[in-house]
């Protein structure tokens, strides 16, 4: 997808497809206004008529018109300018896209971010809409035989913006949705791969690649590299399998040298059957999207590398597979981990926590500003919070905040979650320093609070995307969250 902007009017410019706001009670916008005239007052025809009538979130194809320049109208209804805010824009923002990904249509412009939204201004209201579009249009059929493809599709949107004073902000959300597309398309490629094939050493290779197209820094630790390092807890869940495991590092060194960086550290367990303590079948295919953190944080990235963001970023991706083997783990087994403390493995299906909690002490030598890790973490998380929201727990409320700030504007939301000192005492281990579970009540937060024992002297956080990373059911597929919310917390930390 191509995003550009353009500062012509609209109904002079030749496209497949020109989109329109209608606000509520029939009341065109600017743009609907010229399409009107450039028509001989078809919008208000239509609007008179009752085809629309401006409801947030309605559509409206008109497929044929008689101008040389707009060969279809969308009309997309926004609803009351005065009280809608980010929700509306968004719903109106993805029912457009919606509409458009569905028509044979190869290139759009669109007007609705001119539309005179209450409290979003011009630079949030490009982000939405180039959100929505990448979400709409994004297809995974590179493992189908026959590409279902269509003869047209949707390959170039222009933002259309009329009003000088806006442009500079216009331009700016332009580039960062171009670049943020790169990183979630790269996310959800990688997080819709099954196991056979997105394996730690196939994401290593991905990682290599992007040394030549984005500059990143790249370097791999192996697992003779981790025996070296003391990463007793990290190894132990890759012992049950015959894919060696990773430790995935990606730097993007954007700021000044001696700036600290913000470490990014994502979950990359690449299946997860569970080990001896065995997950049911049902559904157990879904357990290829345990790496969805480590997706995010290659789609993070990638992004941040394409905006040229003036910060020093880390992202390391602990890779490996969880499965039953002679060899794997075995609950009661204790292992040491590189902190030098010992870990009660009580379930072999808690193994998120294992192989991240090395990489967090591992983390420790970069001297990170800020260390964030994204997890696939806990089925509990999904039982409290379900998909719409990602968790976040952290030892720095302030930080805690910036990343919730950052969900909110992007609409990639996340909830505060509490990490009090209450919930420590379940990890209590009658024979090792702590135990890998905590116990039947809240396992989303004992997760949090065995990840917060190997963060101590860090400003740290915690993301379980356990709900939000993909959709189950019919729509299944992975939803790239969240790289949007990722990048958003970066792009505000370099300015
Ligand atoms: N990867 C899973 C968590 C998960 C489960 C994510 C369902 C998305 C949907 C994780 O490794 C796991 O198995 N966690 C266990 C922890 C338990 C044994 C304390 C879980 O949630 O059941
Ligand atoms: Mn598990
Ligand atoms: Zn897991």
């Amino acid at each position: 997808m191509k995003f550009n902007l353009t500062r012509s009017d609209p109904t002079t410019l030749k496209t497949d497809c020109l989109v329109v706001g209608i606000l509520a009670e029939g009341k065109l916008t600017p743009s609907a206004q010229k399409a009107d005239r450039a028509n001989q007052g078809l919008v208000r025809r239509l609007v008179r008529r009752g085809d629309i009538q401006g409801n947030c979130g309605e559509t409206l194809i008109v497929p044929d018109l008689s101008s040389t320049t707009t060969q279809r109208l969308l009309l997309v209804g926004l609803g009351k300018a005065s009280t809608s805010g980010i929700a509306e824009f968004k719903q109106a923002a993805d029912a457009a896209a919606r509409a458009l990904s569905r028509l044979p249509v190869q290139n759009a412009v669109i007007t609705l971010a001119e539309a005179v939204i209450s409290d979003l201004d011009v630079h949030a209201r490009v982000r939405l809409l180039a959100s929505s579009i990448t979400d709409a249009t994004y297809h995974f059929d590179q493992l189908k035989s026959k590409k279902p493809r269509k003869k047209n599709t949707l390959n170039r949107v222009s933002f259309s913006m009329t009003d000088r004073a806006s442009t500079h902000h216009a331009r700016r959300a332009v580039q960062e949705s171009q670049a943020l597309a790169s990183g979630l398309n790269l996310a959800r490629d990688l997080s819709n791969l099954p196991g056979n094939i997105c394996t730690p050493t196939y994401l290593a290779t991905q990682a290599r690649k992007l040394r030549r197209s984005h500059g990143l820094k790249v370097s791999i630790l192996d697992e003779r590299k981790m025996e070296q390092l003391g990463m007793g807890s990290l190894l132990s869940v890759s012992k049950g399998s015959r894919q060696p495991a990773k430790l995935i590092i990606m730097e993007h060194q954007g700021g000044d040298r001696g700036q600290a960086p913000i470490a990014l550290i994502g979950k990359g367990l690449t299946f997860d059957a569970g080990g001896i303590s065995l997950k049911p079948a049902g559904g157990m295919h879904e357990m290829k999207y345990d790496m969805c953190g480590g997706a995010s944080v290659f789609g993070a990235l990638v992004a941040v590398a394409e905006m040229g963001l003036k910060l020093n970023v880390i992202g390391m991706v602990p890779s490996s597979e969880n499965l039953p083997d002679g060899a794997a783990n075995k609950p009661g087994d204790i292992v040491t981990s590189m902190s030098g403390k010992t870990i009660e493995i009580l379930n072999t299906d808690a193994e998120g926590r294992l192989i991240l909690c090395d990489a967090l002490t591992y983390a420790e030598r970069y001297k990170p500003a800020a260390v964030i890790d994204i997890a696939t973490l806990t089925g509990a998380c999904v039982v409290a919070l379900g998909h719409p929201a990602s968790a976040v727990f952290s030892n720095n409320d302030d930080l805690a905040r910036e990343l919730l700030k950052a969900g909110e504007e992007t609409r990639d939301r996340a909830w505060h979650m509490p990490l009090w000192d209450e919930y420590q005492a379940q990890l209590r281990s009658g024979f090792a320093d702590v135990a890998n579970i905590g116990g039947r009540g809240a396992g989303a937060v004992t997760a949090a609070c065995f990840l917060s024992r190997f963060a101590e002297g860090m400003t740290w956080a915690h993301l379980d995307i356990a709900g939000s990373a993909w959709k189950s059911g019919t729509k299944i597929g992975a939803t790239g969250r969240p790289v949007t919310l990722l990048t958003q917390f970066l792009i505000n930390r370099a300015s």
